[in-house]
C-alpha cells in the first residue's frame, strides 16, 4: 500500500520515477526536505490553508490536498494568513468567479508584507482560458496554478513551485487517466465521500461542467469497494458516492455495472452504515435504482434529483432530455416506493427565453412534488456553453421578481414537509458540537435534515435516537431518547 510508505526513506537524489503514483511519493518527499529547511530557519512548522470553494466533488478534492500537504508535514489552519494558500475554485456560477479575484486582492496584500508566502489555485475555474489568461496577466503573486485533471500532480508541481520564484501553471484540457492512492485526509472522522466517476458528457446547455471536468470516466468497482472496505475499518460509518451524473454510472467500463449493482456491493461492507449519492439526473434513473433505495437498510431516504426547470419547452432548450410530465411521473413512482423519501431540488430561474408561462410551469411542478428543499439559482451566462449565445436573455428585474416568488414558495412548502416530523423519534449521526451553542451537538437525519439536540464532543460519530421536538423550518431541536 502507498499510504504507507515512509517518505524519509525515498531516494531524493535518483531520478523521479516514472510510473503514478510513485512518482508523486517522490516529489512529497522532495517537498518534506524543503519543510525540514523551513523548520530550522523558522524555529516552526509552516502553516497551509486549503479553501474549498465548490461542490462535493471539490470538497474530496480538497481532502486530498490536505492530506499531500499534511504528508509533506504542513500544519493546517483555516486561516488564510498562513505560509500557503490554495483557492480550490468552482465556476459554475459567474459570481464564483469574481469572489475569486476579490479574495487574491487581499491575499495579496498579505503577501507583500510576507514575501515567503506561496499561493496556488486550482479547480474547475482554472480549466477555463480565458481565466488562465487573466491570472497570468494580472496575478503575476500567485505561485502556482492547475487544473481539474492533473490534481493527482500536485506534489510535483508544487515541489517546482518551492523551488523558484515564477508562476508555475500547468492546464490540461482532458484526461482519461485516474490515478489511485495518493494520501487523503477527511475532515471528517466517520463520514467521507467517495469519488465513483468523474466527468460529465451531458452538455446541459447553461452548464461549464462538461467542459472544465471533461468526460465522464467511472472508477471500477474492485478500487471504489477497496477503498469503502478501507474506509470502514478506519471507523468511517457513512459513505457519500460522488459524481456529476451517479446514474450513468459504469457505462464506460469493459465489464459494465450498473448504479444500483454499484450500490448492492456496497451495501454488503458491514461497518457502513448509511449511504448516500450525489448527483442524480432524472432521465438516468432507472426503475431497478428505486427498488434498490426501497429495499434498502442502509441507503438514505433522501434523493438529489435537479429538476432545473418546470418547464417542457425550457427544459429541451436546456438540453435535459425529459419533460415536465416525465419529472412528475419519477417523483411520483419515487414517493409511491420509498416512503418518508426527502426529495430534494436544483432550480434554474431566468434561463433565456423563459416567459412568465414557463416560469408558472416551474411553479406548478415545485408546489405538485413538495419538494423537501430547493437551493434555487439566478440562471448565470457562462462564456462557452450553447445557452451563453442564445437570443431572448431575460432581464435582470423580470428574473429578480420570478426568483423571490419562487423562494417563497420553496421556502413555504419545504417548512410545511419538515413539520410532519415533528414529535417522531428518528435516529441521528452526531457530526459535530454546535458551534453558536456549545452545550449542544448538531447531528443529521437519514432525510438529510439537520437536528439539534444537548450533548457534548464525546457523541461525535455515533447514532443517536432523538425525539423530534420543535421544528424551525429547515431544521429540529431534539431530545436524547435515554434507554433505562
Ligand atoms: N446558472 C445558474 N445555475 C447553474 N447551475 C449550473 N449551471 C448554472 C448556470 N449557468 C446550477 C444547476 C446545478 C447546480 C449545481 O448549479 O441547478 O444543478
Ligand atoms: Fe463548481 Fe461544478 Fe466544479 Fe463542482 S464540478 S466545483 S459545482 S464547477
Amino acid at each position: 500500500m502507498y499510504h504507507e510508505i515512509d517518505l524519509d526513506k525515498i531516494d531524493k537524489n535518483s531520478e523521479p520515477p516514472t510510473e503514478e503514483p510513485a512518482r508523486q511519493y517522490y516529489f512529497m518527499a522532495k517537498c518534506r526536505e524543503w519543510v525540514k529547511d523551513f523548520e530550522q530557519r523558522h524555529s516552526r512548522l509552516p502553516q497551509a490553508c486549503v479553501v474549498n470553494m465548490g461542490c462535493q466533488m471539490n470538497a474530496r478534492d480538497s481532502e486530498k490536498l490536505t492530506g499531500i500537504l499534511e504528508n509533506i508535514g504542513y500544519q493546517m489552519t483555516d486561516s488564510e494568513e498562513a505560509d500557503f494558500v490554495i483557492y480550490n475554485t468552482c465556476t459554475v456560477r459567474e459570481n464564483a468567479n469574481n469572489k475569486v479575484y476579490g479574495r487574491l486582492g487581499y491575499l495579496h496584500a498579505y503577501k507583500k508584507k510576507h514575501p515567503h508566502m506561496k499561493i496556488a489555485l486550482c479547480g474547475c475555474m482554472m480549466q477555463e482560458p480565458h481565466v488562465a489568461q487573466r491570472i497570468q496577466k494580472s496575478y503575476s503573486f500567485v505561485n502556482l496554478v492547475f487544473g481539474t485533471h492533473n490534481l493527482y500532480k500536485f506534489p510535483e508541481l508544487f515541489a517546482a513551485s518551492l523551488e523558484g520564484e515564477d508562476m508555475v501553471m500547468e492546464l490540461w484540457e482532458g484526461t482519461d487517466q485516474i490515478v489511485e492512492e495518493l494520501p487523503v485526509e477527511r475532515k471528517y472522522s466517520f463520514k467521507s465521500g467517495v469519488n465513483i466517476m468523474f466527468g460529465c458528457n451531458n452538455f446541459c446547455s447553461y452548464c461549464i461542467v462538461p467542459y472544465v471536468r471533461g468526460r465522464e470516466r467511472s472508477r471500477s468497482p474492485k478500487d471504489i469497494l477497496g477503498e469503502v472496505e478501507q474506509l470502514a475499518a478506519d471507523g468511517v460509518v457513512e459513505v457519500m458516492l460522488l459524481g456529476q451524473n451517479v446514474n450513468s454510472y459504469g457505462k464506460t467500463l469493459k465489464g459494465p455495472i450498473s448504479f444500483a449493482q454499484l450500490l448492492t456491493e456496497v451495501e454488503k461492507i458491514d461497518n457502513i452504515k448509511r449511504i448516500r449519492f450525489m448527483t442524480s439526473h432524472p432521465k438516468d434513473l432507472s426503475p431497478e435504482l428505486i427498488q434498490v433505495m426501497a429495499s434498502s437498510p442502509k441507503i438514505c431516504n433522501h434523493l438529489h434529483l435537479p429538476m432545473q426547470s418546470g418547464s417542457s419547452r425550457i427544459l429541451e432548450k436546456m438540453n435535459r432530455r425529459y419533460t415536465k410530465e416525465q419529472y412528475l411521473d419519477l417523483a411520483k413512482r419515487l414517493r409511491e416506493a420509498i416512503p418518508n423519501l426527502s426529495l430534494t431540488t436544483d432550480i434554474i430561474v431566468g434561463f433565456p427565453g423563459e416567459t412568465e408561462e414557463d416560469f408558472e410551469d416551474t411553479m406548478d411542478v415545485v408546489r405538485e412534488v413538495g419538494f423537501d428543499s430547493a437551493f434555487t439559482f439566478i440562471y448565470s451566462k457562462r462564456t462557452g456553453t450553447p445557452a451563453a449565445s442564445m437570443e431572448n436573455q431575460v432581464p435582470e428585474e423580470v428574473v429578480k421578481v420570478r426568483f423571490n416568488k419562487l423562494l417563497k414558495e420553496v421556502q413555504t412548502i419545504s417548512a410545511q414537509r419538515a413539520e410532519r416530523l415533528t414529535g417522531q423519534v428518528q435516529t441521528i449521526l452526531v457530526e459535530e458540537v454546535n458551534s453558536q451553542d456549545p452545550s449542544l451537538v448538531t447531528g443529521r437525519l437519514g432525510n438529510n435534515s439537520v437536528v439539534h439536540i444537548p450533548g457534548d464532543a464525546s457523541m461525535i460519530g455515533t447514532f443517536v435516537d432523538v425525539t423530534l421536538e420543535e421544528c424551525k423550518g429547515f431544521y429540529y431541536y431534539g431530545k436524547p431518547i435515554t434507554t433505562a
